[in-house]
């Protein structure tokens, strides 16, 4: 220590009266502080939560609990991402598809269960893929769709949740265990399905979801064979 030279300031955290240990600007503190706020939360608002599922798409097997202990993620969260990663190309962000290629999902009746058309038809066109001619919103289509029975029960519901929520969409969440029954009652189907062969079959309101209106599904539980 050098306590008898004043001009050397002192690092042993007594007080010291030299120009070159001035105190830091109460301005320049108070900015450091409000840029640690700003910085917490811009995190606590972008991160999704620290949680790992809102970023990967294998982690969205919340349906079954296990690792996700909180709150569920919104499935048409996860559904809306899962649609740009595996839709948009034909559907388009707008849902509008392409005209004379692909069908618009926006304002379409296999969908949101319109008229004839059953939940049991849109998931079944997820799953196994449709050929063939195919009449949407009023338009004619002769396309293919590709299957999508590589993705998970809960994955298909989330898209089909939130394609039937966007674009003025209005139709109630596609259940997981729905998704799951038919696929089971589906699993010898090889080729993709037809109009023909979908419209054959009876139409069925999502069986897994409690109804908020059980006037609107029918036969609620009884799936087409
Ligand atoms: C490679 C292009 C392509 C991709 C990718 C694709 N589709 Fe399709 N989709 C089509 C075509 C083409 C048809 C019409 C099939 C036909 O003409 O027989 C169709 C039909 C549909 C239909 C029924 C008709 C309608 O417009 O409502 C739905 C629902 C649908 N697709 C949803 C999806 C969803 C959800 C995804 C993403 C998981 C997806 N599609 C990915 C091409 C695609």
């Amino acid at each position: 220590m050098n306590h008898d030279h004043p001009h050397i300031p002192k690092n042993d955290g007594e007080s010291c009266e030299s120009p070159t240990n001035s105190p830091l600007s109460p301005w320049l503190v108070g900015a450091f502080i409000l840029a640690l706020f700003w910085g917490g939360f811009y995190l606590a608002f972008n991160s999704g939560g620290f949680r790992q599922d809102v970023y990967e798409s294998n982690a969205v097997n919340w349906a079954g609990g296990g690792a996700v202990a909180a709150a569920p993620p919104d499935p048409k969260v996860i559904g809306k991402r899962l649609y740009s990663q595996n839709c948009i190309v034909c559907h388009q962000a707008n849902g509008l598809g392409v005209p004379g290629q692909f069908p618009p999902l926006a304002g379409s009746e296999w969908v949101n269960s319109d008229s004839i058309h059953g939940d049991n038809h849109l998931v079944l066109i997820m799953l196994h893929g449709h050929q063939g001619p195919m009449k949407v919103a009023g338009q004619s289509y002769n396309n293919a769709m590709p299957q999508w029975k590589q993705l998970s029960d809960a994955e298909i519901a989330a898209i089909l949740t939130y394609i039937r929520s966007d674009w003025g969409n209005n139709a109630p969440a596609i259940d997981a265990s729905f998704v799951t029954l038919l696929r089971k009652e589906h699993e010898a189907q090889s080729d993709p399905y037809t109009q023909p062969e979908l419209m054959a079959m009876p139409k069925v309101m999502d069986a897994g979801k409690s109804p908020a209106s059980p006037s609107s599904a029918p036969s609620p539980s009884v799936p087409a064979k």
